[in-house]
This record gives C-alpha cells, sequence and structure tokens, in this order.
C-alpha cells in the first residue's frame, strides 16, 4: 500500500464527519491526492448489506449476524474504494472502519473484543489503517450535541442513550490500549477550530513519518 490510511473514531456527537470534510479540503488545498469516504461508502454491494443492518423490521437480527454482517460490507468497501486509491498513493480519511466494530459490537454490545477482531481481521487482511484519530468526547456532551434542538426533560430513553454511550466510550478506551501506537486521540469537547487544527497537525506529523 502506497497511500497513507487515515480513520476517525469515536462516539455519535463527536464532531468527527464534519472535521474529516474539513481536513480533506485542507489537504487538497496543500496539493495532496484525498479519498474522503466513510462506510459504506456508496458502494452498491456494502449499501445492500447496511440496508439489511438498519432495516426496522430486522427485529431478529442477532449481534453475531450484525457484527459478521458489518464485517462484510467493511470488506466491500475496502477493496472497491479503499484499497484502490491507496495503490494510487492517495491520502484515505476513512469515517469509521473496524475500531467502530469493536467498541460498539465487541464491547457495548457484549460480543468481546477478540471475537470481533478476529471476524474483521478475516474481512480485511493487513490492511490496517496507519493512524487512527480519536475524538474524545464525554458521553454526557456527546448526547447533548445530538440533542441540541431538542429541549426535552430527560427521559427513560435519553438515559438509555446515556449508558450505551458511556460503554462505546470504555469500548473504545480497552480498543486503544490494545493498540496504543496507532492512535492519536483529540479532545472534542473543545471548538471545532481547536480540534481542525489538532487534527491537521496530526496529518501532517503523520506525512512527515510515514513514507507515501
Ligand atoms: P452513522 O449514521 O454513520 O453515524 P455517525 O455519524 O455517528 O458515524 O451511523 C453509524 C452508526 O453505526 C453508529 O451508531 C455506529 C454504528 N456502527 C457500528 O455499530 N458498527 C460499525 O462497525 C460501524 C461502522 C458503525
Amino acid at each position: 500500500m502506497n497511500g497513507l490510511f487515515i480513520t476517525f473514531e469515536g462516539p455519535e456527537g463527536a464532531g468527527k464527519t464534519t472535521i474529516l470534510q474539513a481536513a480533506a479540503e485542507e489537504l487538497r488545498k496543500n496539493g495532496h491526492f484525498v479519498l474522503a469516504t466513510r462506510e459504506p461508502g456508496g458502494i452498491e454491494i456494502a449499501e445492500q448489506i447496511r440496508e439489511v443492518i438498519l432495516h426496522p423490521e430486522n427485529t431478529a437480527m442477532d449481534p453475531k449476524t450484525e457484527a459478521l454482517l458489518y464485517a462484510a460490507a467493511r470488506r466491500q468497501h475496502l477493496v472497491e474504494k479503499v484499497k484502490p486509491a491507496l495503490e494510487e498513493g492517495k491520502i484515505v480519511l476513512c469515517d469509521r472502519f473496524i475500531d467502530s466494530s469493536l467498541a460498539y459490537q465487541g464491547y457495548a454490545r457484549g460480543l468481546g473484543i477478540d471475537e470481533v477482531l478476529s471476524i474483521n481481521q478475516f474481512a480485511i487482511g493487513n490492511m490496517m489503517p496507519h493512524i487512527t484519530v480519536y475524538f474524545a468526547i464525554d458521553p454526557e456532551e456527546g448526547i447533548k450535541r445530538i440533542n441540541a434542538n431538542d429541549s426535552r426533560e430527560k427521559n427513560r430513553l435519553d438515559l438509555e442513550q446515556l449508558h450505551f454511550h458511556t460503554l462505546v466510550q470504555k469500548g473504545y478506551q480497552e480498543v486503544i490500549n490494545r493498540f496504543p501506537g496507532r492512535f492519536r486521540t483529540v479532545d472534542a469537547s473543545r471548538s471545532i477550530e481547536h480540534v481542525q487544527k489538532s487534527v491537521n497537525e496530526i496529518i501532517e506529523e503523520a506525512l512527515k513519518t510515514i513514507r507515501l
């Protein structure tokens, strides 16, 4: 792989999607060739798999089936979109990748990080990201951002949401402990401008240290 593969991870409400687009713009301004993508990334087969995962009528879906389907969609997006871009020497910025499955399915849904890691290793082979930017945010703050226009009092569902977010955050922490060399953590509770600056610096550093 000739390019640079960077993934963005974190709970919902951390702002990673906005920052990813801005980071891609900045890199393009500086003359780099960039693929900004997200799973399932507009890949027809991966979109179809995603529809099965998210279909409201599929309430009988077993958590392991869900994890396998995420891994299958990931494989297709990787093969059709990410791998060719890396072979062309591009910088690939991908919104969510293997670590989302490890934190959400492996830890928060209780399947086990090792179990979910092994099916994902089958799916992606050795195509791990060079670096992963983790957007750290307090679960309550993340939920506040998601519900920014919603001034209702906290109800049972919001509390469930908070419990799940806390599990996701703990899951990511476990994953970071396993792959400390790959992760760069940014404090996502700061303003967009501050977070953006930190992310640009992380990418600049990666460009200097990882051969393109
Ligand atoms: P999405 O609408 O893409 O939201 P976000 O902007 O937060 O990325 O929804 C992604 C949801 O799917 C999010 O709740 C995380 C979840 N997810 C998993 O549970 N496992 C995975 O492997 C991936 C890629 C996503």
